[in-house]
């Protein structure tokens, strides 16, 4: 049977013949007159349309603008409209904002409230982090966050534990396979392999945070899709002996937190990749399959020595990650063949990222160095070191890694690599930054490595006036 179907403010909504690229916001406000949630940006970066979308990793808050209907296939979705109880108790996280006046003209506060209510009920406390994607010009978010912090200790409501226990089975059956004409939502990995080879032309959609703008801000018709977030094995973080491989279709959440033992400077990096609603729908796959210049997974990655395995049909090949990225936006993929996986190693000591952006939160890279040393008896034995923005693919930095390797562990062969930077990378400028400026904070990144083995605090988190 075609369709979509989900659960929408605690009741089952079936929707048969729907456009695949119609959007969760366009569906609430213009079908069902659901106008709490706002539209602001249209493309990702306010959050004045968050949602709380419930599935078997728990209650999430994603922005409803960039969400495609067939993403929602077997999900919860809650709009601000259902987050109070159905008798107009507030929720705690409602009546802390009216306590602490967090709200003042208000445009923006459905999708903080959707995103504090999401936050409260996996337990969050880490406020600036989840509030990091809702833009507030009002309030100076102060009263915000202490509404958020005066919540925390409340209870979780009995009515926001209904998504929870939905039942994906019912809710979604009967329904497998096509969503909508021209739109596949393949279970497995051998689904889309097959799907895919016989639909070359097809645009994969993983979780839309670049696909979705082409829709919402490039107008562009998508005549073909194949939704990958229904295939669970390619969801999958496993350790792998010395290895651990990451499916393409994890999301930048469940990667941030997954490497946070194994890798903390990436996870750290990973905590200002875009925001809280961005990266629980962004995947690993998708942000190293677009071949963006300033994507920033794929340096990190690279410094780490990463693996990709691609599939295309029945066949399986793997390459140095570095070796997939051509020149600008080509890379080494051939039609029908996607992204299946990367593998990492399971320790990388000396792996520190940097990523240099105008804003700290919620803003893409001007220059994002990864730095992956390995140190033995005073010396410096091996160097990784990617970078991004620098150059018009993700790229290593050779004539830096030369000047490290085989120097002993000191200033000098710091220095050394900083100067090399010109070798490596002729940038340009652009609004993000000048060329000039990326040079020297390439450059510069290595003395900051210097700095921070020498016990010197070198984030902007620790520096104190
Ligand atoms: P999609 O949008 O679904 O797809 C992107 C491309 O990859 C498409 O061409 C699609 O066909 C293809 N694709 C997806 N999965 C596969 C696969 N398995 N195999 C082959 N092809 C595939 N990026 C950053 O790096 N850092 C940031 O700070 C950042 N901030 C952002 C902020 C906002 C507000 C937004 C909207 C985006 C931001 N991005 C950022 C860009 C975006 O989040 C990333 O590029 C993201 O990782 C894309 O992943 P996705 O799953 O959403 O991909
Ligand atoms: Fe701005 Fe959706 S409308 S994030
Ligand atoms: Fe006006 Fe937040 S209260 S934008």
């Amino acid at each position: 049977m075609t369709g979509v179907a989900f659960l929408l403010n605690g009741t089952p909504v079936r929707l048969g013949e729907t456009s695949p690229t119609r959007t969760l916001l366009q569906y609430l406000r213009e079908d069902r007159g659901l106008t709490g949630t706002k539209e602001g940006c249209n493309e990702g970066d306010c959050g004045a349309c968050t949602v709380i979308v419930t599935d078997k990793h728990g209650p999430r808050a994603l922005n409803a603008c960039i969400l495609f209907l067939p993403q929602l296939h077997g999900k919860a979705v809650r709009t601000v409209e259902a987050i109070a109880a159905p008798d107009g108790t507030l929720h705690p996280v409602q009546q802390a904002m009216v306590d602490h006046h967090g709200s003042q003209c208000g445009f923006c506060t459905p999708g903080f409230i959707a995103s504090m209510a999401a936050a409260h009920a996996q337990g969050r406390k880490d406020h600036d982090v989840v509030l990091a994607g809702n833009l507030c010009r009002c309030t100076g978010y102060a009263p915000i966050i202490r509404a958020a912090e005066a919540a925390e200790s409340q209870p979780l409501p009995a009515w926001m534990e209904d998504d929870r226990a939905f039942i994906l089975a019912q809710i979604s059956s009967g329904i497998r396979g096509q969503t909508a004409p021209g739109a596949f939502r393949p279970e497995t990995t051998d689904e889309l392999a097959d799907w895919y080879a016989a639909h070359p032309e097809a645009t994969l959609v993983a979780g839309a945070t670049d696909v979705g703008l082409w829709v919402t801000k490039q107008l562009r018709d998508l005549p073909q899709v194949a939704f990958l977030n229904g295939i669970a094995e390619m969801q999958r973080i496993e350790a792998q002996g010395d290895f651990i491989r990451i499916g393409a279709g994890v999301t930048l959440t469940d990667l941030r937190a997954a490497m946070a033992g194994p890798h903390p400077a990436f996870a750290a990096m990973l905590t200002r990749y875009a925001s809280e609603q961005v990266r629980n729908a962004a995947t690993i796959g998708g942000n190293i399959a677009n071949g963006s210049p300033i994507g920033d997974g794929p340096p990190a990655l690279i410094a780490l020595g990463a693996t990709l395995h691609l599939r295309g049909g029945t066949a399986r090949r793997e390459m140095a990650l570095e070796d997939f990225f051509l020149d600008y936006r080509k890379q080494d993929r051939q039609p029908g063949e996607f992204v299946e996986a990367i593998t990492i190693p399971a320790t990388a000591p000396g792996l520190r990222v940097w990523k240099l952006s105008k804003r700290f939160d919620q803003d893409i890279s001007a220059v994002l160095g990864a730095f992956n040393l390995t140190v033995a008896g005073g010396a410096i034995t091996g160097a990784r070191i990617a970078f991004g923005g620098m150059a018009g693919i993700p790229k290593r930095a050779t004539a830096m890694e030369a000047a490290l390797i085989g120097q002993p562990f000191t200033r000098a062969a710091f220095e050394a690599a900083r100067a090399a930077a010109a070798q490596d990378f002729t940038p340009l400028s652009d609004m993000r930054a000048s060329a000039a400026y990326r040079l020297e904070t390439a450059g510069n990144m290595a003395l900051r490595y210097w700095h921070e083995a020498s016990g010197a605090g070198v984030d902007v988190l620790e520096v104190r006036a």
